[in-house]
């Protein structure tokens, strides 16, 4: 008898278990059935993110074939494991998020700083609230003081350069001189930046892991305190790093310092300083760094525009580096948070707070309906005042409050190397290159995904 009733007790907590379980990871599968939003059958425990989840697709590729598979949508519905997400494709649309209605979206949502990583926490691309507002004061003022004069150290950088080349390494070359002629002191041997940009490259399994993590998973990333960059710094870089032109910056900015350092009680100035230029390694030198491996190997394999950049002015080139950042975006998606309950403009669709909204920015990129022949190479599309046919269906850089601090510099320094490697050679492609440039998720962003060679041919004038 008592036998009888304990398997029956032990069976009803079990069903029960199953039953509240299921209720659980299943309670939101229909969020966009019922709002009319058209999204894939989802899958308990999985949702509709189940490529992404096994690693068989990246998330630029699972948004880009929604994007695809749905042409006539202004919206598409996803659910992420068991929680709604909403990939906007209507322009329209995306202005209202990023620019019209920032404040039910001023958050990315993705709940990385509170991570015990001191340059994540202070990474301004994951602040939130007062903590952002401070930030970017912040990094605004320091980059409005920083000045981009690097014409001696590219000089030193590219001499030497003959024949077939890694371009990856001759940028980093290129890049670590910039970065350090900008942020660190004359004296330096720049070692912190070479360092710091390795150790954010780096991609063995361990560090996709994390990265994996950090994207699907963030609160797991924080819950095992997880980092990044190294918490300990070097007696050598605490050195540099005091005497550098980015802590002297820091230092007079000091509202914005005195601000955080209420929030963030135990930050030291040496440490502020080395998020800060943790921020600019991540969130800068990584994405000009792919930009300008694209642009070298759009120009090589396009010898006629190639030809026109040396002989044209200014806004030609821009119109090179934009194309560029057409074809290949540094950052695939922009993502923001919905901070209360909002209702679109113009429409019966109401989200909830918390659902993440998701900018594609590589597929608007490609879509026919912005621009003519979008698989193909033509910076011209961009001296036409037509092309894109709206403006927010280019985002190389985001929009609206939020956009990226860096856009300026990056157009800087993609103009100055771009022109001194024009200047000095002809770039065609060699035996090694490949057929495609193709990129791969890294982080939030994207980087090239393997070994770039081009042929530098010096040229005498
Ligand atoms: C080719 C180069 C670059 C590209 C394509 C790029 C692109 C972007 C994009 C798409 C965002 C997100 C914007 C949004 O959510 O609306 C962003 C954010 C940001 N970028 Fe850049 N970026 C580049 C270079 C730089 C540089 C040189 C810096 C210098 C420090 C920088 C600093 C930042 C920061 C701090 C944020 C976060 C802004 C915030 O959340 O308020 N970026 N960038």
């Amino acid at each position: 008898m008592f036998f009888e009733s304990f398997v029956l007790n032990i069976t009803v907590i079990l069903v029960l278990i199953v039953a509240l379980t299921f209720d659980y990871v299943t309670k939101f599968f229909s969020y966009w059935y019922i709002r009319h939003i058209p999204n894939k059958t989802p899958i308990p425990f999985f949702g509709t993110d189940y490529f992404r989840i096994f690693g068989i697709r990246s998330n630029t590729d699972q948004v880009n074939a929604l994007y695809s598979q749905y042409p006539k949508e202004k919206f598409v519905g996803s659910i992420k494991s068991r929680i709604p997400d909403l990939i906007v494709k209507d322009p329209d649309a995306v202005k209202t998020i990023l620019s019209t209605d920032f404040v039910d979206f001023h958050c990315r949502g993705l709940a990385l700083d509170k991570s015990q990583d001191v340059c994540l926490r202070n990474n301004l691309f994951y602040a939130e609230g007062e903590k952002w507002t401070l930030l970017r004061e912040g990094l605004k003022s320091v980059l409005s003081n920083l000045k981009c004069d690097s014409e001696a150290s590219l000089h030193d950088c590219l001499s030497g350069t003959n024949g077939d080349t890694n371009v990856q390494q001759l940028l980093s070359k290129v890049l670590d001189g910039i970065f350090k002629d900008l942020l660190l002191d004359e004296s330096s041997d720049g070692r912190v930046i070479s360092d710091m940009r390795s150790t954010v490259q780096k991609r063995t399994f361990v560090d996709r892991f994390k990265t994996y993590l950090k994207h699907i998973f963030p609160s797991l990333y924080v819950m095992f305190g997880l980092v990044t960059m190294p918490g300990k710094l070097s007696s050598k870089t605490k050195h540099e790093l005091e005497k550098s032109k980015l802590a002297e910056i820091i230092k007079e900015g000091s509202v914005f310092q005195l601000g955080l350092k209420e929030k963030n009680r135990s930050l030291s100035d040496v440490d502020f300083a080395f998020a800060v230029l943790s921020t600019f390694i991540t969130e800068g030198y990584v994405p000009c760094h792919n930009l300008l491996t694209a642009i070298l190997y759009d120009l090589a394999k396009n010898q006629q525009v190639q030809k026109k950049v040396r002989e044209s002015n200014e806004e030609y080139l821009d119109a090179v580096i934009k194309e560029s950042l057409r074809l290949h975006p540094p950052y695939s998606v922009v993502s923001r948070q919905c901070m209360k309950m909002y209702q679109y403009p113009e429409s019966d669709l109401v989200i909830d707070k918390k659902i993440t909204v998701n900018v594609p920015v590589e597929a608007m990129h490609r879509d026919e309906k912005y621009y003519k022949d979008p698989k193909s190479y033509a910076p011209e599309r961009f001296l036409a005042e037509t092309s894109p046919t709206h403006s927010f269906a280019y985002l190389p850089f985001g929009a609206g409050p939020r956009k990226c601090l860096g856009e300026q510099l990056s157009m800087q320094i993609s103009r100055t190397v771009t022109r001194a490697i024009l200047k000095r050679y002809q770039l065609e492609v060699c035996d090694r290159t490949p057929k495609e440039l193709t990129l791969a998720d890294h982080g939030f962003g994207r980087a090239v995904d393997r070994d770039i060679w081009l042929r530098f041919k010096p040229i005498s004038y």
